[in-house]
């Protein structure tokens, strides 16, 4: 990264925050409920003069935000789209977010976009090209980026090393930050029969800004994370594990699909907040 480039610290964020969605505009523009802070889909307010981009002007003015996105398609090999980063970067500026995360995975190749989170071997080339690109995100916004571990369902047979030594060498070569989310570690360790425990211990402390949180469907054969439901028991006993670990770091609650009530995603909040008061507590003891 590029000396100039500004470090963004976790100083104005702290506590459980939630994901910003559609459905609860109107409800926190009129009612500012006690939410310490906000995430938002970055890539759903890069177009400007829309009435969503003005709401955001509204929201910012009373809860800090961070920005979280799906198109930076990281892992790709195509080059960066630049279209892309300058309007995310336009957004960046206007609306000053905490910090601005990103995926581990790829979601765009040969000109066609999904919103899926596809994984990445593990290997060695791999972490080169991650590397590098992370290097040419950085230098462009003129700041560390956030990268999250994905959930996967399926693995290469080309992979040199397991996920946790993937994101170790990807974040401190890059010197990144990573946003831990903690679901995907458990799906993943049930789809590929790991320990989550060893992944969460292998995990860089002191590179992480955030920690997300959300509900699995279980399929059967395997987990699927859908953001669609509640946060589960074995997820609640490692979220508590992981803040044993990381210590107090900023929580976040995420739910996409079958977006519930504001005031039941405000109570799944009020759990992760206290689980982790109670393990923070435990921890000063
Ligand atoms: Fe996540």
């Amino acid at each position: 990264m590029s000396e100039n480039a500004q470090n963004y610290t976790t100083n104005s964020i702290k506590g459980c925050g939630l994901g910003l969605r559609l459905e609860h505009f109107d409800e926190i523009e009129q009612q500012q409920p006690d939410i310490p802070w906000f995430e938002i889909l970055s890539d759903n307010y890069l177009l400007e003069g829309t009435s969503q981009r003005d709401y955001l002007y509204k929201i910012r003015e009373n809860y800090p935000l961070t920005f979280h996105g799906v198109g930076m398609s990281i892992g790709s090999t195509e080059p960066l789209n630049m279209d892309f980063m300058k309007s995310l970067k336009k957004l960046k500026d206007e609306v000053q977010p905490m910090w601005l995360s990103d995926h581990l995975c790829w979601t765009s190749a040969h000109g066609m976009v999904t919103h899926d989170l596809i994984p990445l071997p593990y290997t060695v080339e791999v972490v080169d090209h991650i590397v590098d690109r992370i290097n040419q995100v950085q230098d462009y916004l003129g700041q560390q980026m956030v990268i999250e571990n994905v959930s996967s369902y399926l693995q290469f047979k080309d992979s040199e090393m397991s996920e946790w030594e993937f994101i170790n060498e990807i974040t401190s070569r890059s010197d990144c930050r990573l946003l831990l989310d903690v679901n995907n570690i458990y799906v993943s360790s049930q789809n590929h029969l790991f320990e989550a425990e060893d992944y969460l211990k292998a995990m860089p402390v002191e590179r992480i800004a955030e920690i997300h949180l959300a509900g699995y469907e279980d399929k059967g054969t395997h987990l699927l994370d859908t953001h669609s439901r509640p946060v589960s028991d074995p997820v609640w006993d490692l979220f508590s594990k992981a803040i044993d670990h990381v210590g107090d770091v900023p929580v976040l609650i995420e739910w996409d699909n079958d977006i519930p009530p504001l005031a039941r995603l405000i109570e799944e909040s009020d759990k992760a907040q206290l689980i982790r008061q109670q393990q923070l507590t435990r921890n000063t003891r």
